[in-house]
């Protein structure tokens, strides 16, 4: 089957985008990552495209600090490489601009490291529950809309973290999960369609 072009937007480490292109080398997600876009010229993230030598694209927010230009310098690049999804993989910045938004509705997502709407749009959602004294947390991978960590759900999965000794510790057990999921739900967009009705996602195959 064709694969479906994707770009991915991550602004450190990339260990999520990492899973997705280990997923691809092994046949499991039927994606071509076409682009990485960062906002930070030393991610780590950028080897790993290098290394596979996937184009990379630096948008420095210290170049461009408006923060709409700054989000249509993104679109033109989505546009220019053809991609029909958006996956933000440790993306740091909130995507603000309507317009940007508006183009590619229901084509952006984004994983965030806890049950939404727990601990929505904070950037340490396992140390909170590590200090919330949780004994479950887990991930949600969700369209991105202008509700931050809002959008509508496609994919959730608990995770027990009632052993973890520090948040440190939470956020490790979550990420090795993460990386099983991300690839997954990448795979399942390429093969079937994610249909939205009121807040709810439901996925029908192809
Ligand atoms: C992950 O925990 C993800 O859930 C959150 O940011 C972290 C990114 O990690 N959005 P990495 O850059 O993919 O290693």
């Amino acid at each position: 089957m064709d694969k479906i072009p994707i770009a991915v937007l991550a602004s450190e480490r990339g260990s999520n985008f990492q899973a997705i292109l280990d997923a691809i080398d092994r046949g499991e997600c039927a994606a071509e990552v076409k682009v990485l876009i960062t906002d930070n010229p030393e991610a780590k993230a950028i080897d790993r495209a290098k290394s596979k030598n996937i184009p990379v694209e630096i948008i420095d927010k210290k170049a461009v600090p408006d923060r709409e230009q700054f989000d249509l310098e993104i679109k033109k690049k989505l546009d220019e490489y053809g991609v029909q999804l958006v996956v933000l993989a440790g993306y740091m910045r909130i995507i603000k601009s309507k317009e940007l938004l508006d183009a590619y509705k229901y084509k952006i997502i984004n994983i965030h490291p806890s049950l939404l709407p727990a601990f929505k749009g904070s950037t340490h959602a396992q140390h909170d529950a590590f200090k919330q004294g949780c004994k479950m947390s887990g991930l949600t991978i969700h369209f991105v809309t202008d509700d931050i960590d809002g959008g509508p759900i496609l994919y959730q999965e608990a995770v027990e973290i009632s052993d973890c000794k520090t948040g440190d510790e939470v956020a490790d057990t979550i990420i090795k999960i993460e990386h099983e999921a991300y690839p997954q739900v990448v795979d399942s967009f390429a093969r079937g369609k994610y249909e939205i009705q009121g807040r709810r996602v439901i996925y029908v195959a192809d």
